[in-house]
């Protein structure tokens, strides 16, 4: 996903820009370029590779002098990564630069409409077109120019506009990507996400859609796309500086790690009232959520697999038929949905391009969709019916682990809410999943102390080339989430399989020494995960076992175990993910991997 950092103001703009670039490395880029009037012209850097690479080549912003600037870091989407496709792009007389997140749909015919004009591109890119296109409009009004290219560009986009006929401004559009303005001491900002300018403003305003800003050193105007000025609320960031910040941990993802017992506590405490389950946020009565008929879990990745687990959990408490999609199928597949089915879409970032896509389609179709998010004011938080946020606050590493953990118990107190509504629990039974609830926060904390035994039996699988993971029920779903941190990060080949599924045709590829996790949290299904172990041990596989203390069996019947503290079999998920969240994190750092920020891969996908 691209970064946007926009200045202007009273100190000189580029090292602030990349300082708030550098904040934004997270969300995976592979070039980065800045544009700075220089007090008559707009000087243009970029560079194809890391951030230090264009650091370097203007000493860290010191030789590009100016007050004002955009800058961006490219997560290549249309144009290979080079020099020549990194953003900004500007119209031939280097009047106008622009910076891009997102993707313009239809840059195919409207290049050609301008190439027909007589324009050249330089770039293969799509955002080229968005730089010839404000030149085609522009008659001296950025507002006006801007506002008619919004009219005629299709598809998602943050941006930064620079004019050089009018130094005292940048401007700033949103539509479908994630940007957010702010003002400062010393000037205002535009940035794609809060760590970027949060040394410098706790006081934000989220971009909406097809709204342009206006910034000036001292101030800001909001438009709407047909030039209406309009007022907006500021929200107040309340995230303590170096919560962006390492703390201490040598990686972000090691610090998310050891964040989940806060993240499961500040995300079930406001939520857990004596021994009911109280989610103002549904904006729905017992009543309604008693007449729900089916549910459509839709998501991506790791949110995708939280929601497998909530199918598990909700179909066994509330028994109300759960079905589960990857929304990237969702979305075209034509889905059946009956009256009385209640879509929930579960995203970290909020911003997930196929996330969103399946929750516009859910609404057109008449349906109610309640988002699982994490961050606030995020598209899906506020484009969904109601939202119910998974406090975890900021999450740097790309790999998830505390929005994970924080969107498994969100599912778990819907799960016991609906059961509550539909009477298929009594009182009991649901104080009882309560008190369940409340005490995994320490018992995570617990497994985390296994850090350093995980750490040993990980390093002897450095060198691994396949890793599989089994497990029935809603152990396959927190197995598919296991192999997902592992391979992500270490870039080790791993496959997740329900244990009974085994046998009809992986199983061919267990060798001597193919390590395989067993995950059985569920006493009625422990003997058949041994049975799978036993037939993988008699291929020659080496089994670690993640189970229950009290399934001593497991003991004799793998070669390596790691115990679990008794909780509901329903929460166990929980606590199974931490030591292979452990596994994987030490594979990874034994393999020397860029952990935070893994190859290929981007903290939210924003297109398709
Ligand atoms: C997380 O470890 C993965 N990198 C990825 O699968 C992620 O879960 C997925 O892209 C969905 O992102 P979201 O939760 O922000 O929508």
């Amino acid at each position: 996903m691209c970064g946007i950092v926009g200045y202007i103001g009273s100190r000189q703009a580029a090292p602030i820009i990349l300082d708030g670039l550098a904040k934004l490395e997270y969300r995976g880029y592979d070039s980065a370029g800045i544009a700075i009037y220089d007090g008559e012209n707009i000087e243009m850097r970029k560079a194809v590779g890391r951030l230090s690479v264009l650091e370097n080549l203007t000493h860290g912003g010191e030789t590009m002098k100016g007050y004002m600037g955009i800058g961006h870091t490219r997560w290549a989407t249309h144009g290979a990564p080079s020099d020549t496709n990194s953003h900004p792009h500007m119209n031939t007389s280097e009047t106008i630069a622009v910076v891009h997140n997102g993707i313009i749909e239809n840059y195919i015919p409207l290049k050609k409409k301008l190439t027909d004009r007589g324009y050249t591109f330089l770039s293969e890119t799509d955002t080229e077109v968005l730089a010839h296109l404000l030149d085609y409009y522009y008659k001296g009004n950025p507002l006006e120019a801007i506002t008619k290219v919004l009219h005629r560009v299709e598809g998602s986009y943050a941006l930064g506009i620079l004019f050089a006929e009018h130094p005292d401004e940048i401007y700033a559009v949103r539509k479908d990507c994630p940007l957010i303005v702010g003002a400062g001491s010393d000037g205002c900002f535009i940035a794609s996400d809060v760590p970027a300018i949060l040394k410098y403003t706790r006081t934000v305003y989220y971009v909406e859609n097809q709204e342009v800003v206006k910034l000036g050193k001292d101030g800001m105007q909001f438009y709407s796309v047909d030039e209406e000025e309009i007022t907006k609320e500021p929200v107040t960031i309340d995230w303590d500086a170096n919560a962006a910040e390492k703390a201490g941990y040598e990686h972000f993802m090691l610090k998310e790690m050891y964040e989940q017992p806060k993240t499961i506590t500040d995300t079930i405490s406001p939520r857990l009232q004596d021994d009911r389950i109280v989610i103002e946020e549904l904006h729905m009565t017992d009543e309604e959520l008693a007449a729900v008929k089916r549910l459509h879990i839709v998501a991506c990745g790791s949110a995708y697999h939280a929601g497998v687990t909530g199918k598990y959990v909700i179909e066994g408490l509330a028994r109300i038929p759960v079905e589960v999609d990857v929304a990237s199928e969702f979305r075209y597949r034509n889905p059946i949905m009956e009256e009385g089915s209640l879509v929930i879409v579960i995203s970290q970032s909020g911003e997930t391009a196929d996330t969103l896509a399946a929750l516009r389609e859910s609404r057109d179709r008449g349906y109610k969709v309640l988002g699982i998010v994490n961050v606030v004011g995020s598209s899906i938080a506020r484009e969904a019916d109601a939202c119910l946020y998974t406090w975890a606050g900021p999450e740097i590493a790309v790999a998830t682990t505390k929005a994970y953990s924080a969107q498994l118990v969100a599912l778990y107190m819907l799960a016991v809410k609906l059961a509550q509504v539909r009477g298929t629990i009594d009182d009991a039974a649901a104080a009882e999943l309560i008190r369940d609830l409340r005490r995994l926060p320490d018992q995570i904390e617990l497994l985390l102390g296994q850090k350093e035994k995980i750490q040993r039996f990980a390093n002897r699988y450095v060198g691994a080339k396949d890793i599989f993971f089994i497990g029935r029920g809603i152990d396959y779903a927190i197995s598919l989430e296991g192999s997902l941190k592992l391979k992500e990060i270490s870039y080790v080949h791993s496959e997740a399989y329900a244990a009974g599924e085994l046998k009809h045709g992986t199983i061919s590829l267990i060798e001597d020494g193919t390590l395989v996790v067993a995950v059985s949290t569920q006493p009625a299904l422990y003997q058949k995960t041994i049975s799978n172990i036993v037939e993988v041990k008699a291929r020659g596989a080496f089994v670690m076992a993640v189970t229950n203390e009290e399934n001593k069996a497991m003991e004799k019947a793998s070669d390596y175990c790691v115990y679990l503290p008794e909780t509901n079999p329903y929460f166990s998920n929980s606590l199974a993910i931490i030591p292979l969240q452990l596994f994987g994190y030490y594979v990874a750092v034994g393999k020397g991997c860029d952990v935070d920020k893994p190859r290929n891969l981007a903290k939210s996908v924003t297109v398709e």
